[in-house]
């Protein structure tokens, strides 16, 4: 998706080197074009480059500009197709910009513009761009034409803007999109992605929907409807993790591997055994209210660890919940139920959009699963649950995932009173038990899941609470290999859909043996030419001809949490037998962040 990171220097100082630097650490999420702006002379001065940054390298001056300003961004072209010239940031005589979101009346905006013919690409940035040039020639000032602009624009923004005329400051204004500004020695910056502030930032700010304002050398200044507003500021904390793939060759492998990690750290945050309580204050606050009924709401893999989280939450603590694809949520009679929210990044538009007019919030209680740290959901719902899988770098999803639905499992035994309770142990054992498995898996199945190229349908089965992780699996499979796949449950399996091009990986609870029976059978049946079984431990029921891989023993309850880095080894290894990039598949975003 698209992402914005914008710099203004106190000093004079080489500001594309730093602006090129900060966009690097978001390109995780996706991008088809780049470009940065530096402010000198009075001229902007304008990179762009269609592709990755390595087509940009090329481009920049050898001596980089001394510059106070400079705007730079990722596109992810949803409004206008992929080009240098919708490539951001786009700019007019004056004024140059970076755009996140969507404007909606953009055709109500564009007559007003003295000469249409000015606009070149297609985008409705290009369209902003010179309505502020267009205001500014009325009113001679850059901020009061922004003032003006965001009052008569309807859509989602983001922006960032430079002013030949201000060379020493950067405006900006956001609505249903993040920005974030952050303040370090050297200067003030602007992103879109808490990941991208430097460590040198220590203190965040956090403009909210309708803000606009300005930055210079010395402050921070934000307006909201005509008057000017303080903003809560939080101070930086840098994670330290590490922004390098270190001996892996993906951060996607290196985030499989971090994930027993993840786990022992969900632990130590939630789970401490006092006399008066078996969690930590901060989770017993948490899940001190609890609601006969729920709704699950989230996109994309957090929603197929709704799944499994409704799965849990009636298992474990009889509770009646109920799973929603955001987009497809409008708070139906959410009054008196628990609404849980869960993200990775808490940036998703249609999650988003449920806080905003004409929907607002329509539920009692809210609580909400996040990944990332100052997102915009977390500072939408009062109720905010960690899921502390670290920053994930790879645009697939794996160790946040896990982190999910361990959370989930955590919430269903908190809320499953004593017995409930008693589950908590089969979580304490986890992190050992993911270290045994994930350790030499990877080279395992690298060697011995034969590179099979002409297999073009991968069909994945299971049963029971299995049914989440395998269509879990299934995406992980088309997001890496771009190969269709399917997860079906034994029982709706269409079989004629095994044939001998296909590749089909079984998910068993190994103490289920009719379906075992039954599901192998198929497969020896139907010649599928590669059959993967993954069990709970060692069963005898697998005949010789399919790779059969083993998690440590452990309960059915917590079998999809050790299912699930197998499911991802084996996407991760079809892909790069095919040549996928990996860690930046084509086409797809971490999270959506425009609806
Ligand atoms: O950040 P979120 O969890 O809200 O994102 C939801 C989906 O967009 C996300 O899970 C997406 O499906 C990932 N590409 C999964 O790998």
């Amino acid at each position: 998706m698209c992402g914005i990171f914008s710099f203004i220097s106190r000093e004079p100082s080489s500001i594309a080197t730093v602006l090129v630097e900060g966009l690097q650490k978001i390109t995780y999420r996706g991008y088809d074009s780049v470009g940065v702006s530096v402010l000198h002379n009075e001229e902007h001065h304008v990179i762009k480059a269609v592709g990755n940054m390595d087509q940009l390298a090329p481009l920049m001056p050898k001596k980089s500009l001394q510059a106070h300003v400079g705007i730079g961004h990722i596109r992810w072209a949803t409004n206008g197709s992929v080009s240098l010239q919708n490539a951001h940031p786009v700019a007019s005589k004056h004024f140059a910009l970076v755009h996140n979101g969507i404007i909606s009346n953009i055709d109500d905006i564009a007559p007003r513009l003295p000469k249409i013919s000015v606009l070149k690409g297609e985008t409705d940035s290009e369209v902003v761009v010179h309505f502020c040039e267009h205001l500014w020639s009325n009113n001679r000032s850059s901020f009061f034409s922004l003032e003006r602009a965001v009052e008569l624009l309807e859509g989602s923004w983001a922006l960032a803007i430079a002013c030949t005329k201000n060379p020493e400051s950067l405006l900006f204004a956001r609505k249903q999109s993040p920005l974030i500004i952050g303040e370090a020695p050297e200067g003030f910056y602007l992103a879109s992605d808490i990941g991208s502030m430097p460590d040198t930032v220590t203190e965040l700010t956090f403009p909210e929907d309708g803000d606009y304002g300005f930055v210079n050398t010395k402050e921070i200044i934000v307006y909201n409807n005509k008057k000017e507003v303080v903003r809560p500021t939080s101070p930086h904390v840098t994670t330290q993790q590490t922004a390098t793939k270190g001996s892996f060759s993906s951060f996607l492998l290196k985030e499989i591997h971090e994930q027993p990690d993840v786990v022992r750290s969900i632990l130590k945050n939630n789970v401490q055994k006092t006399e008066s309580s078996s969690f930590t204050p901060s989770f017993a606050e948490s899940v001190r209210i609890r609601t006969a009924r729920m709704h699950l709401i989230a996109c994309g893999s957090s929603y197929y660890a709704s799944l499994l989280g409704v799965h849990w939450l009636e298992k474990i603590a009889n509770i009646a919940a109920s799973p929603y694809i955001a987009s497809e949520y409008y708070w139906q009679c959410a009054e008196d139920k628990m609404c849980a929210f869960i993200s990775q990044s808490g940036e998703t538009a249609d999650i988003l959009r449920l806080f905003s007019e004409p929907l607002k919030p329509k539920a009692k209680h809210t609580m909400c699963l996040i990944n990332s740290a100052h997102s915009s959901l977390s500072r939408l719902v009062p109720r905010v649950i960690p899921l502390y899988a670290g920053v994930e770098r790879s645009v697939a999803s794996t160790k946040a995932f896990l982190s999910q639905i361990t959370t989930l499992f955590l919430l269903a035994c908190a809320w499953g009173g004593e017995e409930g309770r008693k589950h908590i142990a089969k979580l304490e054992t986890l992190p050992t038990l993911l270290d045994t498995l994930i350790k030499g898996s990877y080279d395992f199945l690298a060697t011995n899941i034969p590179p099979l190229l002409d297999i073009n349908h991968y069909i994945f089965l299971s049963a029971e609470n299995l049914y989440p992780i395998i269509v879990e699996g299934s995406l992980k499979m088309k997001e890496l290999s771009y190969i269709t796949s399917t997860a079906y449950t034994f029982d709706n399996m269409p079989f004629l859909h095994i044939h001998p091009h296909s590749m089909l990986i079984i998910v068993l609870n190994k103490d289920h043996e009719p379906l075992a029976h039954e599901a192998l059978a198929l497969a020896l049946q139907d010649h599928a030419p590669f059959v993967i079984v993954i069990t709970n431990g060692p069963s005898d029921l697998i005949p010789p001809h399919c790779l059969h891989l083993e998690t440590p023993e452990c309960d059915h309850l917590v079998f999809p949490m050790l299912a699930t880095p197998f499911l991802q080894m084996i996407a991760l290894v079809v892909a790069e037998h095919r040549g996928s990039c990996i860690d930046q598949p084509r086409n797809l975003a971490k999270s959506v962040t425009v609806e």
